[in-house]
């Protein structure tokens, strides 16, 4: 029987996945270095410091920052960001999601949110979402980021509910690894070819229905 839902935020709720490249791009291409589309696949699901040291290692470019220059640099690109979220309103949350949550509700299913990013609490506050969500697991709650599945797992334990209980709905590689690794039923949002091991894989939260949750467990 599933008893809960936890979402990702970036790509899964919001469009927000487009955001964070576009601001990582243009810290990438300040310090010389650019950032592929294809690249950027890698750095979803992952946390913001970590998120530099990848650009960073892929110029060679690891030693070239003190401690603090990283931090200066991560502050940098979340400015960026934030000149996005501050524009952002319900209009931004993804077709059928509001619809998909409401129907959870209705029949007891529980909802929980499991982001790497600690902007996500202002996310949901902007985009009206927060009400939906029991238990939010933000990049500021774990000590371990995706994919090892702490986010996940504190999700569940906050819902009260155990991981085979539950469906992890991610759209990056890292975050689907992270909730295998946990022990969930997965859906993959986007492409089967980089999101192939989960459960099942769909274009959006749209596609989503109260009878495909319960099938997963059958
Ligand atoms: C993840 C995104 O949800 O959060 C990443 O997929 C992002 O792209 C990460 O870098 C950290 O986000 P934030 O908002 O804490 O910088
Ligand atoms: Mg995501």
């Amino acid at each position: 029987m599933i008893k809960a839902c936890i979402f990702d935020l970036d790509g899964v709720i919001v469009d927000t996945a487009k955001y964070h490249y576009t601001a990582w791009k243009r810290l990438a291409n300040e310090i010389g270095l650019d950032l592929t589309l294809e690249e950027n696949e890698q750095l979803k699901g992952v946390s913001r410091m970590q998120t530099l040291e990848i650009i960073l290692k892929k110029g060679n470019l690891q030693d070239k920052f003190t401690p603090e220059e990283k931090v200066a640099l991560t502050t940098r690109k979340n400015d960026w960001y934030l000149g996005f979220v501050v524009k952002m309103d319900e209009n931004e949350v993804l077709e059928g999601v509001e619809d998909f949550l409401k129907t959870l509700q209705n029949n007891n299913i529980k909802i929980g949110l499991g982001s790497a990013s600690k902007n996500a609490p202002k996310i949901l506050e902007v985009t009206g979402m927060a009400k939906y969500f029991e238990v939010v697991i933000d990049g500021g709650k774990v000590k371990k980021s995706k994919p090892d599945p702490e986010t996940f797992l504190l999700g569940a334990e906050g819902l009260g509910v155990l991981p085979s209980e539950a469906v992890v709905f991610e759209d990056s590689y890292k975050g689907l690894t992270a909730a295998i690794n946990g022990g969930f039923y997965t859906v993959g949002i986007g492409s089967s070819e980089i999101l192939g091991e989960a459960h099942l894989v769909l274009d959006g939260v749209k596609d989503m229905t109260l009878d495909k949750l319960h099938s997963m467990n059958i």
